[in-house]
């Protein structure tokens, strides 16, 4: 049978949950521009996230096109030398086609508790920014890769690395494909205690 809505549920509300769950990570991106003004927007909606202390730990970096070649180039140097060459080229030229690039960084802390907080702080913040861009049509997809851990890539972007690591590179653009995804169901990610 199926169950009635709600009584809190609104269509507003409906909306924002599809919104959270048709959120993909996209690879395969359309080449047409995002305006600046909606990445700054949204850069600005990321800067609502909770974070403990008010400390604001985060930094965004758009990379112009200097940059991303840079970065290409690096992305081929570090795959040449972990794989071959063959796949640093063919790694190059997947990336090339990612057409928009942010990366996110949160600052250091000697304290670890208070680093660990700021990542979290910063993690929301980047969620922030991709539910505000999806809802916007526009895909992301946040890495992790090597490249983020590499001097290189602090030296390219112009990063202090004493100061500040990166949690993320993040390609946006209008998505070419969405993917489909599933998640473990509530029962399986929920406990109630007496
Ligand atoms: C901290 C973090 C790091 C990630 N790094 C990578 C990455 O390096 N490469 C990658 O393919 N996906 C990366 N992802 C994306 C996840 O793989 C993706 O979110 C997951 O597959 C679930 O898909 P969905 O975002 O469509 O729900 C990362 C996600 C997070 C939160």
């Amino acid at each position: 049978m199926k169950k009635s809505a709600p009584s809190y549920e609104t269509q507003e509300l409906r909306e924002f949950a599809e919104t959270i769950q048709g959120r993909r990570t996209i690879e395969l991106f359309l080449q047409t521009p995002v305006p600046d003004q909606l990445i700054d927007d949204a850069i600005e909606a990321a800067t609502w996230a909770p974070n403990h202390h008010v400390t604001e730990p985060w930094h965004f970096y758009t990379l112009g096109r200097a940059t991303k070649e840079r970065c290409l180039d690096l992305c081929r140097d570090i795959v040449s030398q972990k794989v071959n060459e063959k796949a640093g080229d063919f790694k190059r030229q997947s990336w090339s086609e990612k057409p928009g690039w942010l990366v996110v960084t949160c600052q250091r802390s000697d304290d670890p508790l208070r680093e660990r907080e700021d990542y979290a702080a910063c993690s929301a913040a980047l969620q922030n920014l991709m539910l505000f861009l999806w809802k916007a049509g526009v895909g992301c997809k946040w890495t992790t890769g090597d490249i983020t851990r590499d001097s290189r890539f602090f030296e390219i972007i112009g990063i202090d690395e004493a100061a500040a690591f990166v949690v993320g590179l993040i390609w946006y653009g209008y998505p070419k494909l969405t993917p489909t995804q599933s998640r473990k169901a509530l029962r399986d990610v929920r406990t109630d205690t007496p």
